[in-house]
């Protein structure tokens, strides 16, 4: 396995975008908070969400996005669990584990944060569990947050209103390196 500084160089290269590269640091830090849920490995779990879009900087076709990702991180050695996750957050496969549904779910918590604290003066320590619960009910805001997506972490026994609240704070952890 990578270590957390490798994977955000190999994305820092291989995705051209400062605010994708940080979106898939908020994923890898909400997924690394999870793991101990399922008494999972956490490093399995934040490097799964920090390279699970690696491919978007070189395709954004549907039909490739995940599966292109899967493939190279195949040939990087890197575990089977990792590679059934990636294809499962772009609807290649069905989730069969908690570490698929956490990043199909987290990935999308992960932007209705964001988009929380950028109204909050950019600023993750600004944010509350109870803002993000409030503006998760107002369908308008951040539209491209799939509620129903989000509520997926029911079906692995993380209620709603903790999945929001401990993603916030796994969030916060990092601000520092997503510039909020
Ligand atoms: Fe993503």
């Amino acid at each position: 396995m990578m270590t957390r500084d490798e994977a955000i160089t190999l994305i820092q290269n291989k995705v051209p975008n400062d605010n994708l590269c940080r979106h898939m640091i908020a994923v890898g830090a909400i997924m690394r908070h999870f793991a101990s849920r399922f008494s999972a490995d956490p490093e399995l779990w934040e490097i799964t969400g920090i390279l699970h879009d690696i491919d978007l900087g070189t395709t954004d076709d549907p039909q490739l996005h995940g599966n292109l990702g899967a493939e190279w991180l195949g040939a990087m050695g890197m575990p089977p669990a990792m590679l059934q996750a990636v294809r499962a957050h772009a609807g290649h496969v069905p989730c069969e584990s908690p570490l698929d549904t956490v990043l199909l779910a987290g990935d999308q918590l992960s932007g209705l944060i964001t988009a929380c604290a950028l109204i909050k003066g950019r600023l993750l320590a600004n944010v509350t569990a109870d803002t993000v619960r409030k503006r998760f009910k107002e369908k308008r805001f951040a539209a491209g947050a799939d509620r129903e997506m989000i509520r997926l972490c029911e079906t692995v026994g993380i209620p709603l209103d903790e999945f929001i609240a401990e993603g916030v704070t796994a969030m916060q952890r990092v601000a520092h390196d997503l510039g909020l």
